[in-house]
């Protein structure tokens, strides 16, 4: 009964604790719900300790459970994409957005798209706030021709890798999924005027080459473009140890930080605390596009926050 009550506390949020009035009456429930928290967040920090947490995670696998517990033990098939999901979707509510776009660029044969899209799902079933996938890829040619030195890392990718076969993974994508086939120097460019999409809120870069990463980023600077005010990026090609500050996915976002005076990138300071395997690497993978001009001009609508002594 208690290895029950124990699970049942690790797969509750501590989201939104009860809310009680200040009547004196009150105080006995008070006091129980504050135990309750107490146990619970005890609970739930033992079972991140090693060895706990590989026990706890594999029984929460089994478990239906909500998208923050999803995220917070890094359950996804990709975590990246889940941590990016429900922080986008955190975001869109606080910023009014009832829906949001989230893209992948460097689709190959598609297998993180699909996943991204199966997520989107869940997080939108789970929030409210709708979600469209966008894919962006070279599609049946692969890789695209090569800058033509060692920015775009020839020691390690080929012109022509990662042939999708188009067919077959249009049909496993459902209406909620765009593919978007061609050069990203062009589709990028007219992608809002094409498709109208919502805001952008979370964006996966997974094309390899500095040059078509530098290009995938021009989508901040694309006519009617829309984003979150600090919206989630995640960069797949930045561990190898050919990876370096000169070339690469790395040269692309000190590019992008140096020519963009309203746009910055930067690492997503402390996103690793409060999980369950803050050591995993995906975390250091993890960006944010910050929106300095729309940050600018935030006036937060709600009452000024007090901190009384405890
Ligand atoms: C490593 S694969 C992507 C793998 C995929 N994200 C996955 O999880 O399975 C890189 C992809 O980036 C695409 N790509 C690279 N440069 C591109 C460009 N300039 N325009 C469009 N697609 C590009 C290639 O076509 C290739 O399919």
């Amino acid at each position: 009964m208690r290895f029950v009550y124990a699970i049942q506390q690790l797969t509750l949020t501590t989201k939104s604790p009860p809310q009680l009035s200040s009547q004196p009456d009150n105080i006995y429930i008070r006091q129980i719900i504050k135990e309750k928290l107490i146990v619970r967040e005890f609970i739930q920090r033992l079972a991140k300790e090693p060895p706990f947490r590989i026990v706890a995670r594999a029984i929460l696998k089994k478990l239906k459970v909500s998208v923050k517990t999803k995220d917070i033990w890094a359950l996804s098939k990709r975590p990246q994409y889940m941590t990016g999901l429900v922080e986008a979707s955190n975001q869109a509510i606080k910023q009014g957005h009832k829906e949001i776009s989230v893209i992948e660029f460097g689709v190959a044969g598609g297998n993180g798209l699909l996943v991204l899209q199966e997520e989107a799902e869940i997080v939108e079933n789970e929030t409210g706030v709708k979600i469209k996938v966008y894919g962006f890829d070279m599609g049946a040619r692969g890789l695209p021709s090569f800058i033509g030195d060692y920015r775009d890392h020839p020691d390690a990718w080929k012109q022509g890798d990662y042939a999708m076969d188009e067919e077959k993974l249009k049909s496993r994508l459902t209406d909620r999924t765009t593919l978007i086939l061609g050069n990203v120097n062009e589709t990028v460019k007219t992608f809002f005027k094409t498709y109208n999409p919502p805001p952008i809120g979370f964006v996966s870069f997974d094309l390899d080459l500095y040059s078509s990463t530098k290009d995938a980023l021009g989508i901040f600077n694309a006519a009617g473009m829309k984003m979150l005010w600090n919206t989630p990026l995640y960069f797949d090609d930045i561990e190898f140890v050919f990876n370096h500050r000169f070339a690469g996915v790395f040269l692309a976002i000190r590019e992008f930080n140096e020519e963009n005076e309203n746009f910055k990138i930067d690492h997503w300071y402390g996103v690793e605390s409060g999980r369950a395997f803050p050591e995993r690497y995906f975390y250091k993978k993890l960006y944010v596009c910050h929106d300095l001009i729309s940050i600018s001009n935030v006036i937060l609508d709600r009452d000024t926050i007090s901190l009384h002594i405890k």
